[in-house]
């Protein structure tokens, strides 16, 4: 990642789950000033601010939680890029801090999404039975309700299906057992919004949202904010050794987008820009994914936890269904996944993800994760992404 290698010295995510009573200001300030407490810093140290929300706060989210935590005068960098927003605000922190515009950066991302359903989309039903052309140039149809959903379970129960389709193996059974993992991981994480262990019958036999997805395979629309101070080399010598034993190396930092490929309109393509983003990030960190001794991936819902196995090279290509059978993917197996409970059961309050995700992987790799303590945990990835669509992929070394 170039000369200087960037350290994660401050980071926090609030509890996941419902706050009724607080606003994104209130959840972001939490998060951001523990944050800060963590890295034994004050707001007169940063020297940049990149701040995520997605679905609440209009303009200026990272002003006004500067006019509640401090205000210095600092650049703020307000950020909003689907799924993976919570990554590209530390990718706005990390590039400031390479950049040599400053030695200490802050990323918050904030969400309020409890109660938000579907995420307030009302379903796939077109506005009538006849054809009516609109959209730029009049020239766009909706295709919605019509061929196939844009909505968000819709979309990925389809992609984990295609999958199925390609290789074999996939059965509602299998994506509701995934769902069985993660739930199970949950009851060792007191931040999830959802801590209850559930039984695959309960899985299977909850509200069907999209087959295969029943509501707990899906993520939680919650409230949750999470935030992170980074700096370089430089600056951490400097800094007390308490911070410093504590430090987690950025070794790579991958934002992608998809590239230009034969469309499909009706199923996007969250596969070649998250293998993108997982080769670009092994070959800047010079570590392969036999080298990771845990991984926090987007398990939006249980079938794209399988396909991400596969897009992140957990497993050889086509071999993912494999690759969860064997029992990696569990907290006492070979490749632990999503130990935090995953989206589905942490929640997703959408622009925090991204920080969260790595958030759990600092804190296995402080050796700080508790009764869910991956033991001797050294090399960790984070994953998110986002229809749109953006791909965010980090890994992160814990100091020699
Ligand atoms: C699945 C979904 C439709 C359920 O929404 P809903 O019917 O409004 O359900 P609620 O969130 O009100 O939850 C109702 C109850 O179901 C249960 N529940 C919901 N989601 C759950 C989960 N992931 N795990 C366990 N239990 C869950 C809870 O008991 C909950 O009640 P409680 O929160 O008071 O305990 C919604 O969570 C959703 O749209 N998820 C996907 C969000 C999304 O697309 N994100 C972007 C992905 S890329």
């Amino acid at each position: 990642m170039g000369s200087e290698d960037i350290w994660i010295i401050g980071s926090n995510m609030t509890k996941f789950g419902k706050h009724p009573e607080r606003d994104v200001v209130d959840l972001a300030s939490e998060a951001s000033v523990a944050a800060l407490h963590d890295a034994e810093m004050t707001m007169s140290d940063i020297g940049v601010i990149g701040v995520g929300n997605l679905m609440n706060a209009g303009a200026g989210i990272g002003q006004q939680l500067q006019k509640q935590i401090g205000q210095t005068g600092i650049p703020v960098f307000n950020v909003s890029n689907a799924c993976a927003t919570g990554a590209t605000a530390l990718r706005v922190a990390i590039m400031a801090v390479k950049a040599g515009e400053t030695d200490v950066g802050m990323a918050v991302g904030v969400e309020k999404l409890a109660g938000a359903g579907l995420l307030g989309q009302k379903g796939p039903k077109p506005k009538s039975e006849t054809w009516e052309p609109s959209g730029r140039f009049g020239a766009i149809g909706s295709t919605e309700g019509r061929i196939g959903t844009n909505i968000m379970p819709g979309v990925f129960a389809q992609i984990g299906m295609e999958y199925g389709h390609k290789y074999g193996g996939t059965s509602f059974e299998l994506f509701a057992k995934i769902s069985e993992k993660n739930h199970a991981h949950s009851t060792l994480n007191p931040l999830a919004a959802y801590q209850k262990r559930f039984t695959l019958d309960e899985i299977m036999n909850d509200v069907m949202i999209a087959y295969p997805n029943t509501r707990p395979m899906c993520s939680g629309n919650c409230d949750g904010a999470a935030a992170m101070i980074v700096v370089n080399d430089s600056k951490l010598k400097s800094l007390p050794a308490s911070v410093r034993k504590r430090a987690v190396k950025i070794s790579a930092s991958v934002l992608t987008s998809d590239p230009w490929a034969e469309g499909c309109q009706v199923l996007p393509d969250v596969n070649t820009l998250t293998r993108n983003a997982a080769t670009q990030a092994y070959e800047q960190a010079g570590i392969g994914p036999e080298d990771l001794d845990l991984v926090e991936l987007h398990d939006c819902f249980a079938t794209a936890e399988l396909v991400h196995y596969d897009n992140l090279m957990l497993c050889e290509q086509g071999g993912a269904v494999d690759f969860f059978e064997s029992g990696a993917p569990w907290r006492d197996g070979s490749k632990p996944v999503n130990v935090s409970g995953g989206l589905q059961s942490k929640g997703h309050p959408i622009a925090a993800t991204g920080i969260a995700n790595i958030h759990e992987i600092v804190t296995h790799l402080r050796g700080e994760a508790g009764d869910r303590q991956i033991v001797g945990a050294k090399v960790g990835l984070a994953h998110v992404i986002g229809l749109g669509s953006a791909c965010g992929v980090h890994i992160l070394e814990k100091a020699a």
